[in-house]
């Protein structure tokens, strides 16, 4: 699994794990573009993440969010793509990831995520208690991100720490 004979490098991971900030270090040191699932999602949709659990709930928004996926996996240029946190729920998501690039899951600790998440408070499933709901979430998600090719945890690790990582190990 070598990223010079793959052209998409495709992040996954719990919400707060580094993904967006990561994914944009990597695509400026490989001259890849970046595509944000989510900000695609919004591009597609014409309105916010939170507007689309509001009025239409989450099933809706998993089926958008896995036919931008898909579209967005299907072309044929390079790109480092950063998924959301919940793009992997769903067994044909994780099986088209794994078919077309090469998928690297970040983790982090559960109190360095609730840190993170906390600087962004635009997560409908996080709306509340915040710390209540990443642990619940991150148990219900135990497994979800072990798929991937590569896990890297980044608890303890700069943006361009973790980019050199997954450089090397790619
Ligand atoms: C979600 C993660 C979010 C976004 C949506 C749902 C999730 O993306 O797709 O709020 O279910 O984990 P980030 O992981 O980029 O925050």
């Amino acid at each position: 699994m070598q990223l010079r004979h793959q052209n998409k490098l495709i992040l996954v991971g719990f919400m707060g794990t580094g993904k967006s900030s990561v994914g944009s270090r990597l695509a400026e040191w490989l001259g890849w573009p970046l595509i944000d699932s989510d900000a695609a999602i919004v591009r597609d949709q014409n309105r916010d993440i939170s507007s689309i659990f509001a009025t239409d709930g989450e099933t809706a928004f998993r089926e958008i969010e896995s036919r931008v996926l898909a579209s967005l996996l299907q072309t044929p240029d390079r790109a480092v793509v950063s998924t959301g946190g919940g793009a992997v729920l769903k067994e044909e998501n994780r099986k088209l990831m794994r078919k077309t690039g090469i998928v690297v899951a970040l983790k982090a600790s559960p109190d360095r995520i609730v840190s993170r998440v906390l600087q962004d408070e635009t997560r409908p499933l996080l709306d509340g208690d915040v710390q209540g709901r990443v642990y619940r979430l991150l148990e219900e998600r135990k497994h979800a991100y072990d798929f991937a090719h590569f896990t890297l945890d980044t608890t303890e690790m700069s943006v361009d720490d973790v980019a050199a990582a997954i450089i090397s190990m790619t």
